[in-house]
């Protein structure tokens, strides 16, 4: 079929109230029209989502924040123009219009134009944004390719728009605006650096517990495969494990003991905005093959390299955290 299809395909059955998974430059996401209550509910079954995590709604351009929110911080507008499209979630007063479902009841909603040529000629199509968290089971890994959502989805959602391999592969960075503070909720996609530039001063330090996340996704235990993934030191590690029963994340190419079918490398020069595309799917990998456990080794912490680490110690075994 061709694109302009299966984009009409996505128009009719997002208007008729049913699931798509659309592509983005972070992860997949499942969308439903975000105005739409009954729509939504469908996120947090198909999802197995608990409700009380709320969805980022996806928006055609910077100026339809205004739609969506109110009482608008400069500062946010100001990211907004920096970065959109682009892997950044602002948290803003919501205006009525967005169901109180989509927030979880609270009275801020996140919002974000996501860079993917297929997904923004989808939302110029359409009258409404869309709802979208990613598109996995609630605390398992997100999906980078169309495959990984039609695995773990299957039925559930009626069409999967391919866009082929999310570029950044990890999830947006979210932040809070209020005044002219920024502070930052979720580690992702857009690096805390390039943010700092924008306004010209330190975001304020990432204030999430596991105990009262701010950002439900903030919970200590997320972005899981199902095998136990120990954080840390690879070499230290392998001591503690059959070498044949472990599969590895390196980070780069610095090691002698290669064996692809067990083993994956980030980035083999160190790149850290390669490793963060691979990561995810590096995960998913590891999980299907027959190994008991998973290593993985903390990368540089600077750029996205926070985000990578930042996932790998949540999706670590809870005795390592
Ligand atoms: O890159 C992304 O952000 C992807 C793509 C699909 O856009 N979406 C994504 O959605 O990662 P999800 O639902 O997996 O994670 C969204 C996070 C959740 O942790 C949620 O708690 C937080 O955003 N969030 C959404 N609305 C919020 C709000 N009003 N206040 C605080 N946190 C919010
Ligand atoms: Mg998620």
């Amino acid at each position: 079929m061709e694109k302009e299809q299966h984009i009409n395909q996505a128009t009719q059955l997002l208007r008729s109230g049913e699931l798509v998974a659309i592509p983005t430059e972070t992860v997949y996401g499942l969308a439903a029209n975000a105005l739409d209550k009954t729509a939504v509910s469908k996120i947090f079954e198909a999802k197995g989502r608990p409700t009380f995590d709320p969805l980022i709604v996806h928006v055609k351009s910077a100026e339809a924040l205004k739609d969506y929110a109110q009482n608008i911080p400069d500062v946010a507008f100001k990211l907004a123009e920096a970065f959109w499209p682009g892997p950044l979630t602002l948290i803003l007063e919501k205006r009525d219009i967005i169901p109180y479902i989509v927030t979880s009841g609270n009275d801020t909603v996140g919002l974000r134009m996501p860079n993917h040529p297929l997904t923004l000629e989808l939302l110029q199509q359409l009258e409404f944004p869309l709802a979208a968290p990613s598109a996995n089971p609630f605390g398992y890994v997100s999906p980078t390719e169309a495959l990984h959502v039609e695995q773990q989805l299957g039925e559930k959602v009626k069409l999967v728009l391919d866009g082929g391999a999310c570029k950044v592969g990890v999830e947006s960075t979210i932040v809070k605006c209020y005044a002219d503070q920024v502070e930052v909720l979720r580690l992702g996609g857009l690096p805390v650096e390039s943010i700092e530039e924008v306004i010209g001063k330190p975001v304020d330090q990432i204030k999430t517990s596991s105990s009262n996340p701010q950002a439900p996704g903030m919970l200590s235990s997320h972005y899981s495969p199902l095998k136990p993934l120990y954080f840390g030191s690879i070499r230290e590690n392998l001591e503690r494990f059959h070498p044949d029963r472990v599969g590895i994340i390196w980070f780069e190419n610095d090691n002698d003991i290669l064996d692809s079918t067990h083993q994956r490398v980030l980035s083999p020069n160190g790149d850290l905005n390669e490793a963060a595309a691979n990561l995810f799917r590096f995960m998913r990998e590891l999980d299907a093959i027959d190994v008991d456990v998973i290593l993985a080794e903390p990368v540089p912490d600077e750029g996205l390299g926070r985000a990578i680490n930042d996932r790998l110690k949540r999706a670590s075994h809870p005795t390592e955290r």
